[in-house]
């Protein structure tokens, strides 16, 4: 695996490199992230992801300073995964002097769910990954599903643009107890890592009562964030969304995702699942 720092490098190297497929990630890799490096093999001939803890997409207060640095076991298990390519700037390189030209998402995708807890977080993923798409110009990148509104927000981008790039996405990929996998996880105590698997378990239950025809979405959303409430979480959302724009369902549409984000202690955890 060839690792480059800087602009110039990597460009380099991609002119000669084929058809590219990125996995842009934030380091820190766990078998989510290996499975999207796996699964864009399949898509060209040279897999490139990249590392950086991007500044712009965290509010003051969030985790930036925190965020898991583990750049030697990561280039390990990218070389066992088959990565050709790590692109992993320092914070100097992609951002030279503050960035002053963003890419702004529109409110309907951006203010909604995460936007709504983590205002300007669409705003800061947008733009680094706008900047990582310009810098590498690959023809196809993956990202996790397990970060819907993330992947709903970059292909719209990408659409919206006439980028010509094929935006993939991975399934997510979850711990045997049914835990998504995240970075985050690593924050857990042992007590809420025992814990934390039922906000799957609530947003299971909730989707296959959708499947089997439950309509009052309100209700069942309510309910979920009880049960979270009465088991120590601080719910920030669960929602029922329609999977193209995640803009609220009537009783009638199909196409459904469930959403949900909750505080257990000092980490906010997202979870979905497709109805
Ligand atoms: O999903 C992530 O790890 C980040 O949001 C991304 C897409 C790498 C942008 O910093």
């Amino acid at each position: 695996m060839q690792i480059h720092e800087t602009i110039a490098g990597v460009r380099a190297a991609m002119r000669t490199a084929g058809r590219v497929v990125f996995v842009p990630t934030m380091g820190n890799l766990h078998d989510g992230h290996i499975a999207l490096m796996r699964q864009a093999r399949a898509h060209g001939n040279a897999v490139v992801a990249s590392i950086f803890v991007n500044r712009l997409q965290f509010r003051p207060g969030e985790d930036f300073d925190k965020y898991p640095r583990t750049f030697e076991a990561d280039c390990q298990r990218m070389v066992e995964a088959g990565v050709d390519h790590l692109f992993a700037p320092a914070e100097v390189e992609l951002y030279p002097q503050a960035q002053s030209y963003y890419i702004e998402p529109p409110a309907e995708h951006a203010s909604i769910l995460e936007g709504e807890f983590r205002p300007g977080h669409f705003r800061g993923v947008a733009t680094v990954v706008m900047k990582l798409f310009s810098i590498v110009q690959p023809q196809a990148a993956l990202f996790g599903k397990k970060d819907y509104q993330q992947f709903m927000v970059l292909s719209a981008m990408v659409r919206e643009f006439g980028m010509s790039i094929e935006v993939i996405p991975g399934e997510t990929v979850r711990a045997p107890d049914g835990l998504a996998l995240s970075s985050r996880n690593g924050y857990l105590t042992e007590a809420e890592r025992a814990e934390a698997p039922r906000l799957y378990r609530v947003i299971s239950e909730l989707a296959a009562e959708a499947r089997s025809g439950a309509r009052n979405f309100a209700d069942l959303e309510a309910r979920a964030m009880n049960i979270l409430r009465i088991n120590g979480w601080l719910p920030d959302y669960v929602a029922f969304r329609k999977k193209l724009d995640l803009q609220s369902p009537s009783a009638h549409d199909s196409g459904l995702v469930v959403l949900a984000a909750a505080r257990l202690g000092s980490t906010r955890l997202i979870d979905n699942l497709e109805v």
